[in-house]
Protein backbone atom coordinates (compact mmCIF):
# COMPACT_ATOMS: atom_id res chain seq x y z
CA UNK A 1 0.00 0.00 0.00
CA UNK A 2 0.99 3.47 -0.73
CA UNK A 3 1.73 6.23 1.75
CA UNK A 4 -0.88 8.38 2.27
CA UNK A 5 -0.91 12.15 3.68
CA UNK A 6 -3.71 13.27 5.45
CA UNK A 7 -4.33 16.24 7.02
CA UNK A 8 -6.71 17.84 9.72
CA UNK A 9 -8.13 21.32 9.51
CA UNK A 10 -10.75 23.39 10.99
CA UNK A 11 -11.32 26.45 13.26
CA UNK A 12 -10.18 26.62 17.10
CA UNK A 13 -12.15 24.04 19.38
CA UNK A 14 -13.58 21.68 16.58
CA UNK A 15 -11.81 18.39 18.31
CA UNK A 16 -8.87 17.74 16.04
CA UNK A 17 -6.71 16.55 18.76
CA UNK A 18 -9.26 13.64 20.32
CA UNK A 19 -10.02 12.81 17.09
CA UNK A 20 -6.36 12.58 15.67
CA UNK A 21 -5.22 10.32 18.03
CA UNK A 22 -8.06 8.02 17.32
CA UNK A 23 -7.73 8.02 13.63
CA UNK A 24 -3.74 6.99 14.77
CA UNK A 25 -5.23 4.01 17.05
CA UNK A 26 -7.76 2.49 14.19
CA UNK A 27 -5.27 2.90 11.26
CA UNK A 28 -2.58 0.76 13.75
CA UNK A 29 -5.35 -1.60 14.24
CA UNK A 30 -5.26 -1.71 10.21
CA UNK A 31 -1.70 -2.71 10.45
CA UNK A 32 -0.98 0.25 8.92
CA UNK A 33 2.51 2.50 9.85
CA UNK A 34 1.45 5.93 11.05
CA UNK A 35 3.34 9.29 11.90
CA UNK A 36 1.47 11.97 13.83
CA UNK A 37 2.90 15.50 13.53
CA UNK A 38 1.43 19.17 13.17
CA UNK A 39 1.77 22.38 12.22
CA UNK A 40 3.30 24.75 12.35
CA UNK A 41 6.22 22.56 14.12
CA UNK A 42 6.55 18.40 13.93
CA UNK A 43 10.42 18.67 13.52
CA UNK A 44 13.19 20.46 15.81
CA UNK A 45 13.29 23.48 14.31
CA UNK A 46 9.92 23.75 13.40
CA UNK A 47 8.80 23.42 17.21
CA UNK A 48 11.27 26.24 17.62
CA UNK A 49 9.37 28.45 15.19
CA UNK A 50 6.33 27.36 16.72
CA UNK A 51 7.02 28.83 19.89
CA UNK A 52 7.80 32.33 18.01
CA UNK A 53 4.50 32.11 16.28
CA UNK A 54 2.60 31.21 18.89
CA UNK A 55 3.94 33.64 21.45
CA UNK A 56 1.63 36.33 22.77
CA UNK A 57 4.77 38.58 23.71
CA UNK A 58 5.24 38.66 19.97
CA UNK A 59 2.50 40.64 19.50
CA UNK A 60 4.44 43.24 17.16
CA UNK A 61 4.66 40.40 14.45
CA UNK A 62 3.69 41.23 11.01
CA UNK A 63 1.29 39.56 8.76
CA UNK A 64 4.34 38.89 6.42
CA UNK A 65 6.65 37.21 8.88
CA UNK A 66 4.16 35.29 9.78
CA UNK A 67 3.34 33.99 6.53
CA UNK A 68 6.73 33.09 5.92
CA UNK A 69 7.49 31.68 8.77
CA UNK A 70 4.75 29.08 8.61
CA UNK A 71 6.20 28.25 5.69
CA UNK A 72 9.76 28.15 6.96
CA UNK A 73 8.56 25.55 9.56
CA UNK A 74 6.57 23.33 6.52
CA UNK A 75 9.70 23.20 4.38
CA UNK A 76 11.55 21.88 7.11
CA UNK A 77 8.63 19.70 7.81
CA UNK A 78 7.95 18.38 4.28
CA UNK A 79 12.04 17.66 3.78
CA UNK A 80 12.80 16.52 7.22
CA UNK A 81 9.34 14.20 8.14
CA UNK A 82 7.09 13.90 5.78
CA UNK A 83 8.37 13.14 2.70
CA UNK A 84 10.75 10.49 4.40
CA UNK A 85 8.45 8.49 5.81
CA UNK A 86 6.07 8.77 3.03
CA UNK A 87 9.18 7.05 1.39
CA UNK A 88 8.67 4.25 3.55
CA UNK A 89 5.04 3.91 2.93
CA UNK A 90 4.61 5.18 6.25
CA UNK A 91 0.74 7.30 6.42
CA UNK A 92 1.43 10.77 7.62
CA UNK A 93 -1.62 12.62 9.89
CA UNK A 94 -0.13 16.19 10.43
CA UNK A 95 -2.64 18.21 12.72
CA UNK A 96 -2.66 21.30 10.12
CA UNK A 97 -0.90 22.13 7.26
CA UNK A 98 -1.38 24.69 4.10
CA UNK A 99 -4.77 25.05 4.30
CA UNK A 100 -4.34 26.70 7.34
CA UNK A 101 -2.22 29.18 5.69
CA UNK A 102 -5.03 30.20 3.28
CA UNK A 103 -7.40 30.32 5.88
CA UNK A 104 -5.48 32.09 8.85
CA UNK A 105 -3.17 34.24 7.06
CA UNK A 106 -5.04 34.38 3.77
CA UNK A 107 -9.18 34.37 4.74
CA UNK A 108 -8.59 36.25 8.33
CA UNK A 109 -5.25 38.15 7.64
CA UNK A 110 -6.12 39.73 4.82
CA UNK A 111 -2.70 38.65 3.04
CA UNK A 112 -3.51 37.60 -0.69
CA UNK A 113 -4.38 34.05 -1.48
CA UNK A 114 -2.56 34.56 -4.65
CA UNK A 115 0.55 35.75 -3.01
CA UNK A 116 0.48 32.64 -0.85
CA UNK A 117 -0.07 30.26 -4.04
CA UNK A 118 3.22 31.05 -5.20
CA UNK A 119 5.31 30.68 -1.63
CA UNK A 120 3.54 27.60 -1.92
CA UNK A 121 4.85 26.46 -5.34
CA UNK A 122 8.06 27.69 -4.60
CA UNK A 123 7.92 25.63 -1.33
CA UNK A 124 6.24 22.71 -2.07
CA UNK A 125 6.64 22.13 -5.97
CA UNK A 126 2.88 20.60 -6.16
CA UNK A 127 2.85 18.57 -3.17
CA UNK A 128 -0.34 18.36 -1.47
CA UNK A 129 -1.79 16.26 0.94
CA UNK A 130 -4.02 13.33 -0.59
CA UNK A 131 -6.90 13.79 2.02
CA UNK A 132 -8.22 16.69 4.38
CA UNK A 133 -10.22 16.45 7.02
CA UNK A 134 -12.14 19.84 8.38
CA UNK A 135 -13.54 19.69 11.48
CA UNK A 136 -16.25 22.64 10.89
CA UNK A 137 -18.60 24.56 13.61
CA UNK A 138 -19.82 27.61 14.74
CA UNK A 139 -17.01 29.73 16.11
CA UNK A 140 -18.70 30.70 18.94
CA UNK A 141 -19.37 26.91 19.94
CA UNK A 142 -15.19 26.19 19.22
CA UNK A 143 -14.36 29.48 20.76
CA UNK A 144 -16.07 28.54 24.14
CA UNK A 145 -14.52 25.06 23.80
CA UNK A 146 -11.34 26.56 23.52
CA UNK A 147 -11.96 28.59 26.46
CA UNK A 148 -13.28 25.79 29.02
CA UNK A 149 -9.89 23.81 28.32
CA UNK A 150 -7.82 26.63 29.32
CA UNK A 151 -9.23 26.93 32.27
CA UNK A 152 -9.79 23.36 33.21
CA UNK A 153 -5.78 22.82 32.04
CA UNK A 154 -4.45 25.91 33.04
CA UNK A 155 -3.32 25.97 29.65
CA UNK A 156 -2.57 29.35 28.17
CA UNK A 157 -4.42 31.28 25.54
CA UNK A 158 -1.69 31.57 22.30
CA UNK A 159 -1.09 34.54 20.10
CA UNK A 160 -4.31 32.92 17.67
CA UNK A 161 -6.83 31.77 20.12
CA UNK A 162 -6.71 35.48 21.69
CA UNK A 163 -7.93 36.69 18.32
CA UNK A 164 -12.01 37.70 18.61
CA UNK A 165 -14.87 35.63 16.98
CA UNK A 166 -14.26 38.09 13.52
CA UNK A 167 -11.46 36.63 12.91
CA UNK A 168 -12.50 33.36 13.44
CA UNK A 169 -15.55 33.82 10.88
CA UNK A 170 -13.29 34.34 8.40
CA UNK A 171 -11.41 31.83 9.35
CA UNK A 172 -13.78 29.23 9.06
CA UNK A 173 -14.82 30.65 5.83
CA UNK A 174 -12.24 30.52 3.99
CA UNK A 175 -11.69 26.82 5.14
CA UNK A 176 -15.33 26.22 3.62
CA UNK A 177 -14.75 27.88 0.21
CA UNK A 178 -11.74 25.72 -0.52
CA UNK A 179 -13.47 22.82 0.51
CA UNK A 180 -15.98 23.55 -2.05
CA UNK A 181 -13.34 24.70 -4.82
CA UNK A 182 -11.89 21.17 -4.74
CA UNK A 183 -14.34 18.78 -3.10
CA UNK A 184 -12.30 15.33 -4.20
CA UNK A 185 -9.31 16.71 -1.60
CA UNK A 186 -11.50 17.27 1.36
CA UNK A 187 -13.83 16.18 3.65
CA UNK A 188 -16.14 18.42 5.62
CA UNK A 189 -16.77 17.17 9.26
CA UNK A 190 -20.00 18.79 11.38
CA UNK A 191 -18.03 18.74 14.17
CA UNK A 192 -20.95 19.82 16.33
CA UNK A 193 -21.95 16.30 16.17
CA UNK A 194 -21.82 13.29 18.79
CA UNK A 195 -17.98 11.98 18.47
CA UNK A 196 -19.24 8.45 17.42
CA UNK A 197 -21.14 10.12 14.78
CA UNK A 198 -18.20 12.19 13.49
CA UNK A 199 -15.62 9.17 13.95
CA UNK A 200 -18.11 7.03 11.69
CA UNK A 201 -17.49 9.43 8.74
CA UNK A 202 -13.95 9.54 9.35
CA UNK A 203 -13.44 5.54 9.20
CA UNK A 204 -15.26 5.59 5.82
CA UNK A 205 -13.48 8.34 4.32
CA UNK A 206 -10.22 6.48 5.69
CA UNK A 207 -11.32 3.14 4.51
CA UNK A 208 -11.83 4.32 1.06
CA UNK A 209 -7.92 5.06 0.73
CA UNK A 210 -7.10 1.43 1.57
CA UNK A 211 -6.53 0.13 -1.80
P1 LIG B 1 -3.02 24.46 16.75
O1 LIG B 1 -3.56 25.29 17.84
O2 LIG B 1 -4.06 23.76 15.97
O3 LIG B 1 -1.89 23.60 17.16
O4 LIG B 1 -2.40 25.48 15.66
C1 LIG B 1 -1.62 26.53 16.04
C2 LIG B 1 -2.16 27.83 15.52
O5 LIG B 1 -1.45 28.21 14.35
C3 LIG B 1 -3.64 27.82 15.18
O6 LIG B 1 -4.24 28.91 15.83
C4 LIG B 1 -3.66 28.05 13.69
C5 LIG B 1 -2.34 28.71 13.38
N1 LIG B 1 -1.80 28.42 12.05
C6 LIG B 1 -1.77 29.44 11.11
O7 LIG B 1 -2.20 30.55 11.39
N2 LIG B 1 -1.25 29.17 9.87
C7 LIG B 1 -0.74 27.95 9.53
O8 LIG B 1 -0.28 27.76 8.40
C8 LIG B 1 -0.76 26.91 10.53
C9 LIG B 1 -0.21 25.56 10.19
C10 LIG B 1 -1.31 27.18 11.77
Amino acid sequence: MQGQFITLEGPEGGGKSTNLLWMESFLIEQGIDVVVTREPGGTEIGEAIRHILLNKDFGAMCDDTELLLMFAARAQHIQEKIKPALAERKWVISDRFTDATYAYQGGARGLDMARIAQIEQWVQQGFQPNLTFIFDLPVEIGMSRVLSRSQETGQVIDRFEQEKQAFFEKVRAAYLARANQSPARYKVLDASQPIDSVQQQIKTRLQGLFI
